[in-house]
Formats: structure tokens, sequence, C-alpha cells
């Protein structure tokens, strides 16, 4: 019996933002939270199973330490709802897209390795408990397993069965596209795990932050049902706003924006004032990705590459949800 599979997944850009925690342990999120998922950038693994130990090799390079032990964890998951011992697993993986772009590989990643690890352990999950194993890697993932528009659960449970993402909406339901506005290269230096641990801890705007989402997410999927564009832009602008609000107001502030970042925002907004469909969010680094419609997407991407401190553009669309090869 083979014991080999491979995967690939999307990853994908949160409109109504995840920030902060309600179990760090089993990586529960304490509000829901609503994305796209977005192609062509993609994740590629192979799992073999019947290794002497767990290996990693990321785009090429075996991994070690803290990598290799978080998908070591994320691993035993897998391990412990097989019918028969499984032994290590050999995990090959590659992303297609620059890490420098500030797209969430950890989404695609841990989805792409979800759907790759059960397979090759002939564990069949349906797409909700995939959904919730893919979770135990990082949050988002949970948001990888489906393609076009998705929204995450926090769930009530204890357990967090009920922590996972469901469908809403096909990529062909709205197909948008994102230009994704890179601004400063390399590692950013506070992680999204830390960034959020840090401001559920110690930011007094927290609490009123985590208020804000269930009402957004209501609007958000009411805008993307209805394909309005501006609905979705107010609401999707505002929780990226708020979600570094809180971040901001931290001890010590975990600020990810680069003046760039600042600048950027600030000719999206001139674009969609001048009557361009187009929308900014930014995620946990100093990037800008600009939702648009596809007919005005070389217009704001030549916008964004002009602006001081851009130093590349990339296009995404609206994408489909992992493939098993
Ligand atoms: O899933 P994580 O731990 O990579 O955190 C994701 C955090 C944000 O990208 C900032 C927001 C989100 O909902 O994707």
């Amino acid at each position: 019996m083979t014991q080999t599979a491979t995967a690939t997944a999307h990853p994908n850009i949160a409109l109504v933002k995840y920030w902060g925690k309600r179990d760090r342990a089993l990586n529960l999120p304490a509000a829901g939270s609503l994305s796209a998922t977005l192609g062509p950038f993609r994740s590629r693994t192979t799992v073999t199973w019947g290794a002497d130990r767990d290996t990693f090799t990321l785009d090429g390079t075996p991994r070690d330490g803290g990598p290799l032990a978080q998908v070591s964890t994320f691993l035993d998951h897998v391990r412990a709802v097989a019918a028969a011992p499984l032994g290590g697993a050999a995990v090959i993986s590659d992303n297609d897209f620059p890490t420098a772009a500030g797209l969430a590989s950890s989404s695609s990643g841990f989805a792409a390795l979800a759907v790759a690890a059960t397979a090759a352990a002939g564990v069949e999950l349906p797409p909700a408990a995939l959904s919730v194993l893919a979770r135990q890697g990082s949050g988002s993932a949970a948001r990888s397993v489906y393609g076009g528009y998705v929204e995450m659960d926090a769930g009530v449970r204890p357990d967090g069965e009920d922590a996972h993402a469901h469908p809403l909406f096909d990529a062909s339901h709205w197909p948008l596209e994102v230009v994704i506005a890179v601004t400063v290269e390399g590692e950013k230096d506070v992680s999204s795990r830390d960034g959020m641990n840090r401001t559920q801890q110690t930011s007094p705007y927290f609490r009123a932050w985590i208020d804000e989402v269930a009402p957004a997410i209501a609007a958000a999927r009411d805008a993307v049902r209805e394909r309005d564009f501006d609905k979705l832009a107010d609401v999707a602008e505002a929780s990226a706003l708020q979600m570094h609000a809180s971040a901001i107001a931290a001890v010590p502030g975990v600020l990810y924006w680069r003046g760039a970042t600042v600048e950027a925002i600030h000719r999206v907004r001139a674009l969609r004032r001048a009557g361009t469909p187009v929308f900014f969010t930014v995620d946990a680094g100093p990037h800008v990705k600009a939702f648009t419609a596809p007919d005005a997407a070389d217009a704001v991407a030549a916008a964004l590459a002009d602006v001081p401190g851009v130093s590349s553009v990339l296009r995404a669309r609206v994408a489909g949800g992992p493939e098993l090869l």
C-alpha cells in the first residue's frame, strides 16, 4: 500500500481579520473571520509515511528546529486518528510565491499538509474536520481548506471541534483581483502568533476590536453575496485598521507598517475617491493588498508600483480550494 500523497493549496487573505485566540494550546480563535482564497500562488506538499523520523524540506532546504517541530506536532494529530501506526513522515513542500509577498504561506502550507498527510495515511476526513486539523497548524490555514469566499467560525466548544471554516461562495461568484504592493522585504520581527498574543495581553483596545468582528462578518457576508463593492470595501478597510489599531496599542506596540505602507494606503484611497473600485487590507506585515475589479487591476497595479518605497507589485485573483494530485 502506498503511503505517499501530494496536494496543493492556495493562500488566503482575510477581509475580516483574525487577531486573538480563545485557547492558545488548541489554537482556537477568539472571534470568527472571513477571507478570500487566492491563486495562482500555491503551496505544494508531498507526504510519505513510514520513515524512521519526521523530516521537513521547504523550498529545497531541509529544516530543523522550530519549523520541523511545528510540522511534527501537526503530524501527531494525523498519527492520533490513523487506524494503524504510521511512523515518521518525510514532508517536502514548496511555495511558488515569494515569502516576501507577505502572503501567509502558513495558510496554504498547512492546508496542503493537512490534505496530503491524511490522504497518504488513508484517513478520510470530512471538510470541516480537515479545517479543524489545518487550524492546528495555523489559524488562517483553516480557511485555505476551501476556495472562493470563506468564513471561519470561532466556535464555543472547549475542544475546538466547532472552530472551523465553511465555504460561502465560489470564486466564480465574484472573481475579484488583488494587487499586492510589496514594500520592505525580509522577515518581519514579530510573528502573527506573538503579535496577537501581545495584543490580547496588553492592548486596552483588544476587547473593543473583538466586539467589532461579528457585525463586520455579517456585513462582509452580505456584501459578497450582493457583490456590493463599496460595502465590502468599507467593512474590509475598517477591519484591517481596527485590527492594526488594537495591535499598535499593545505594550510595547506591535507596529507592522512602514512608511510605504501608509503611502500605499493613501494611494488606494485616492484611486477610490476618483472612482476606481479598489480597497486595501494589511496583514501582519508591511505590504498592502488591494482588492479590485478585473478591469481596473492594470491601473491599480501601475498606480501602486509608482508609490515611493514600493519595490514590486504582484497580481492574484480569487481562486479554488486544495487539490490532491
Ligand atoms: O493564522 P496566522 O497565525 O498566520 O494569523 C493570521 C493573522 C492575519 O493574517 C493578520 C489575519 C488573518 O485573518 O489572516
